[in-house]
């Protein structure tokens, strides 16, 4: 089998920085060391060697409020790959009467064309006898351990909190994690009506519609929930301090909560909705909105002290043509952004390069800590001999300033148009094969192959209610007194 090596370059982990030469063979390191050799030579002088990035929060070809999201496994994965990601977590949603496995299969059809590795969460966006049979078979045979619940979108995905607790409860069963989209949709259903009905249709009424309190409420009421049942959480696109407050205060007594703050609210304000152009704000409409500076200085905070553990994107990418289906009325607006391609390069120059995060932050927040979380470390998210040789080797030097015309999403806009980024993979390999080189794009349809992720042993244990609230105990009375006096 033929040798890659990577020399001269400083690999960096969620650890440690040290030189080293990487050598790869069949898809996975082989070897870490000084003065290595091997058939081909990828130069990485003045380059860190990084694990690939993770991101874990990706809706590819999504059927989503009334159309479906625009990038596809290929284009999305692509995008990936040339922004130094290489692998994606996508959500599988079940429709209307859909079963979990019906779904499922939907979903695998779409991914023939993958060009990196990539997983799914499943979404219980309902709530049966089949529902909970089937849950076991997506954890126990189809190598899936997350299951997605959404707080909003009442009439489509939502789920009760009668429905979500049982579902929380057969997470901890089946040693999954349940994840949350944690925003209070009734009361977002009713800010969107009055909203509408005092005439405020345009994409500025959408974050009004969805204040941080809205957030906060629902995180704290998943937190409980979760804490009820004896399962750990994952809180998706956390934006604001009231969510991470809450998420802060679990963590503080022991429970696994983890939050997943998006490049977008991280680095985008809320003026972008006050933008005149009716396009652009719309183009920045999603779930949960940006937010104003104090919140974002809470997000950056949490990345830094670890009360927040992962960096996503959410990468929902709809057309501008799409996003018009709003006009007249901002709930029509289908909800994402982009940004799977410019993930690690923005967080890199507004996290590393401003000093807010250090290199091995930034390596554990984009790739190791989920790898962790996902159970798939360290085959993920590691540079380590036997790991998948999924790798950035990235450029601190090299920049660009971003934008629609160069980049891979298929969408005709970039909401970060025009920002200059300074630190770029110079290499980004897939299980070995080197997809991305400067700026050649040599990504393989059919490269990317699903990975499997095995049920969790963690339990949260954490409140002193924990053991009561799972083995009630009855109390033998005697004296009971006559009833309808
Ligand atoms: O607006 C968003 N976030 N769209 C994607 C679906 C979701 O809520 O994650
Ligand atoms: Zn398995
Ligand atoms: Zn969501
Ligand atoms: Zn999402």
């Amino acid at each position: 089998m033929t040798t890659t090596v990577i020399k001269g370059g400083t690999i960096v982990t969620a650890d440690l920085s040290y030189k080293a030469d990487v050598k790869i063979e069949g898809g996975a390191i082989v070897q870490i060391g000084p003065n290595l050799s091997g058939d081909t030579v990828l130069d990485a002088a003045g380059c860190y060697v990084m694990p690939g990035g993770i991101d874990p929060h990706v809706h590819l070809e999504m059927p989503f409020m009334g159309t479906y999201s625009a990038d596809d496994f290929e284009s999305g994965t692509r995008a990936g790959l040339s922004g130094g990601t290489t692998m994606v977590v996508d959500f599988c949603l079940p429709g209307p009467d859909q079963s979990l496995l019906e779904a499922l299969q939907m979903w695998d059809n779409k991914t023939s064309r993958a060009t990196a590795d990539y997983s799914f969460h499943m979404a219980i966006t309902g709530w049966n006898e089949r529902v909970f049979d089937e849950m076991k078979t997506v954890v126990q045979d189809r190598g899936i351990n997350t299951f997605k619940h959404f707080m909003a979108y009442k009439g489509a995905l939502m789920v009760n909190d009668d429905e979500m607790f049982a579902s929380f409860q057969r997470c901890a069963e089946l040693g999954a994690l349940p994840m949350v989209h944690a925003e209070n949709g009734d009361v977002v259903a009713s800010m969107t009506a009055k909203l509408l009905a005092e005439g405020n249709d345009g994409p500025e009424a959408h974050a009004y519609s969805r204040p941080p309190e809205v957030e906060g409420e629902a995180t704290n009421r998943a937190i409980m929930l979760a804490d009820m049942a004896g399962v750990p959480l994952y809180v998706v696109h956390t934006s604001c301090e009231q969510a991470h407050e809450a998420i802060r205060r679990a963590r503080q007594k022991g429970m696994r909560v983890y939050g997943e703050p998006l490049i977008q609210h991280l680095t985008l304000d809320e003026s972008e909705y006050f933008n005149k152009d009716w396009d652009h704000a719309a183009r920045r409409v999603m779930s949960p909105p940006f937010r104003n500076k104090q919140h974002q200085d809470s997000l950056w905070a949490g990345l830094q002290s670890g009360s927040l553990s992962v960096v996503a994107t959410d990468h929902c990418a709809f057309t501008s043509e799409q996003k018009r289906f709003g006009v007249g009325n901002f709930a029509k607006i289908p909800n994402g952004t982009g940004g799977l391609e410019d993930r690690m390069p923005m967080l890199w120059t507004y996290g590393v390069a401003t000093g807010r995060l250090t290199m091995n932050e930034f390596v554990a927040v984009t790739s190791t800590n989920i790898a962790k979380i996902l159970n798939i470390y360290p085959k993920k998210g590691a540079v380590l001999v036997g790991a998948d040789a999924d790798l950035a080797v990235w450029d601190p030097k090299r920049s660009k300033t971003i934008s629609a015309k160069t980049q891979q999403s298929s969408i005709d806009y970039n909401v970060f148009e025009g920002k200059e980024v300074t630190g770029l993979p110079r290499y980004t390999l897939t299980r070995g094969y080197v997809a991305i080189e400067e700026n050649a794009v040599k990504t393989r349809e059919g490269h990317g192959k699903f990975v499997h992720r095995e049920p969790f042993t963690a339990v949260n244990k954490a409140l002193s209610t924990w053991k009561e609230l799972v083995a009630p105990r009855k109390v033998e009375r005697t004296g009971i007194p006559a009833t309808g006096v």
